[in-house]
């Protein structure tokens, strides 16, 4: 269970901003800047950024959804290093994944997710997975934003509702350069992604940072424990919601190869009964990309 994790159930004041359904910040066309640094569009796998490089040479691409705290994603504002060790809460994952906050602007702090992505590692999955998705790897840092925005642009049911995820707010690239035996990374699945990808430069020596809005609520095992399910009934709780989300995910022509009840985060009423949709389901919102891709790949 992550510390504190309680207290937040109740909705942060810029919660709003990362819903699913306030899609109406546009990415600008013009370059402009922040107090210290000059951001120039750019547009990666269909995906438009605003860019800038930092003073000490790291690159920060801006979202739509992460231009409206420009200042509070700027790497100094969360990624310094007393600040960090602070405020971070290492999340229960495989990867290098913690939850922290940015230093205010303008009395405004923002709660996020910093996840460093694992393009081009083994996949540390169980056999019998490796053995059904040999050729799986994990999502380059602009692919899983490319993939994770089709997504959320897809529409399913009679209601045309969306799939709710967390909203990419940017990717940060430190300006370091590491040695191949560092990064974890094997070449060959690099290359890989070099040649799929030309447009998304990527740089084997470089850590790629995915900085995500955070979700209120538990993910479902967390969910389970909270509300002392057990034995069967925690069974069958854990099974149906994850194959609930299995199909709506197929439905709209996605998958995630490893789903699990740990990407599936849940939230509480008031009354402390599991907040459904209008249509009596789960309401639910899917949380790790790094192995989401398209059922009918298009390349
Ligand atoms: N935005 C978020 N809001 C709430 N909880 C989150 C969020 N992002 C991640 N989590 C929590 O952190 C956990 C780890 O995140 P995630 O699954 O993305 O990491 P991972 O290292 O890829 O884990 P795994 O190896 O299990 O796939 C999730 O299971 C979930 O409980
Ligand atoms: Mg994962």
């Amino acid at each position: 269970m992550v510390d504190g994790r309680q207290k937040v159930l109740c909705k942060p004041r810029y919660i709003r901003i990362l819903d699913a359904e306030s899609d109406e910040v546009q990415a600008k066309e013009a370059p402009f800047m922040t107090e210290k640094f000059k951001f120039s569009p750019r547009e990666i796998l269909g995906v438009k950024y605003d860019h800038a490089q930092m003073t000490d040479g790291g690159d920060l691409y801006l979202t739509r959804y992460g231009l409206p705290f420009k200042e509070q994603l700027l790497p100094e504002n969360w990624r310094e290093t007393e600040w960090f060790l602070a405020h971070r809460q290492k999340l229960r994952g495989t990867s290098t994944i913690y939850r922290t906050k940015t230093r205010p602007v303008d009395g405004h702090s923002l709660d996020i997710v910093v996840r460093y992505n694992r393009v081009g590692e083994e996949l540390p999955v169980d056999t019998l997975t490796l053995e059904k998705f040999i050729n799986a790897d994990f999502n380059s840092p602009f692919e899983e934003i490319t993939i994770l925005n089709e997504l959320r642009r897809t529409h399913i049911g009679g209601d045309r509702h969306v799939i709710p995820t967390k909203k990419p707010l940017a990717v940060f690239a430190p300006p370091d350069l590491l040695q191949l035996w560092q990064t974890g990374r094997l070449e060959s699945k690099i290359a890989q992604k070099l040649t799929r990808y030309p447009e998304a430069k990527l740089d084997i020596r470089r850590q790629y940072i995915i900085i995500y809005g955070w979700i209120d609520g538990l993910d479902a095992l967390q969910m389970a424990d909270h509300l002392n399910l057990e034995g069967m009934e925690r069974e069958k709780f854990l099974i149906q919601t994850t194959k609930f989300v299995i199909d709506e995910l197929a439905t709209a022509g996605f998958r995630v190869l490893d789903m699990k009840p740990a990407h599936i985060i849940l939230r509480l009423d008031e009354h402390k009964q599991l907040v459904r949709r209008k249509d009596g389901e789960l309401l639910y919102a899917l949380v790790d990309y790094e192995l989401l891709e398209r059922i009918h790949t298009k390349n």
